[in-house]
């Protein structure tokens, strides 16, 4: 029997902490390290470590499972809108990934952004989510360097206009 893989989109929990930040861990050493080097993926990690706690400060979705007893409740993704125009955050456990968890939670974020009456989106996208959000309606403004704890990454800032 093949897998289902089962999902809902709540918003963010103080107790969620933990399990985003393994999560974002994941993401970025097991997925976007095939784009980084191994420095900028130690870089990238190495955020403030309180950084999941604070999420509860912008609007964030997490992802959950649902429908597999054992595992019913567990986070597999997230991300976070910063109001008024910004997605700062987009990860999902590499093992749930290519199975639109990020498309709901950017439908989520988008409809999030469309009842606060906004018509655009920002998002400054890794190498490894460019063709997600490209997928997504956003279009290429401009490449960029950016300077994080000592390392230079290549990204691209992207926007979409809200219908
Ligand atoms: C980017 C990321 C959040 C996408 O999450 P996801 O749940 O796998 O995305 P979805 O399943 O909703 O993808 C929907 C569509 O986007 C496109 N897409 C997503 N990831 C893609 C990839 N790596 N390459 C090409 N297309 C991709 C595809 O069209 C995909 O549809 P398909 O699987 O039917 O072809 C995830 O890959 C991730 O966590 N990456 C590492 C961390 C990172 O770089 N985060 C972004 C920081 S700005």
């Amino acid at each position: 029997m093949s897998e289902v893989c089962t999902f809902t989109i709540r918003r963010w929990q103080p107790d969620d902490s933990a399990a985003l930040a393994d999560i974002f861990a994941r993401a970025v050493r097991e997925t976007a390290s095939r784009d980084y080097r191994p420095a900028q993926i130690e870089a990238w990690v190495a955020g403030p470590a309180d950084w999941a706690a604070r999420l509860g400060a912008s609007v964030t979705f997490v992802a959950v499972e649902r429908g597999i007893a054992d595992e019913a409740g567990r986070p597999i993704g997230f991300m976070q809108y910063e109001p008024p125009t910004r997605i700062d955050m987009a990860y999902v456990s590499p093992a749930r990934q290519r199975r639109g968890v990020a498309s709901a939670l950017l439908a989520a974020l988008e409809a999030e952004a469309k009842a606060r009456q906004i018509k655009v989106l920002n998002v400054e996208a890794s190498i490894t989510s460019r063709p997600f959000f490209a997928g997504h309606g956003f279009s290429l403004l401009t490449p960029q360097i950016v300077r994080v704890r000592g390392q230079e990454f290549l990204n691209y800032r992207m926007q979409k206009k809200l219908a």
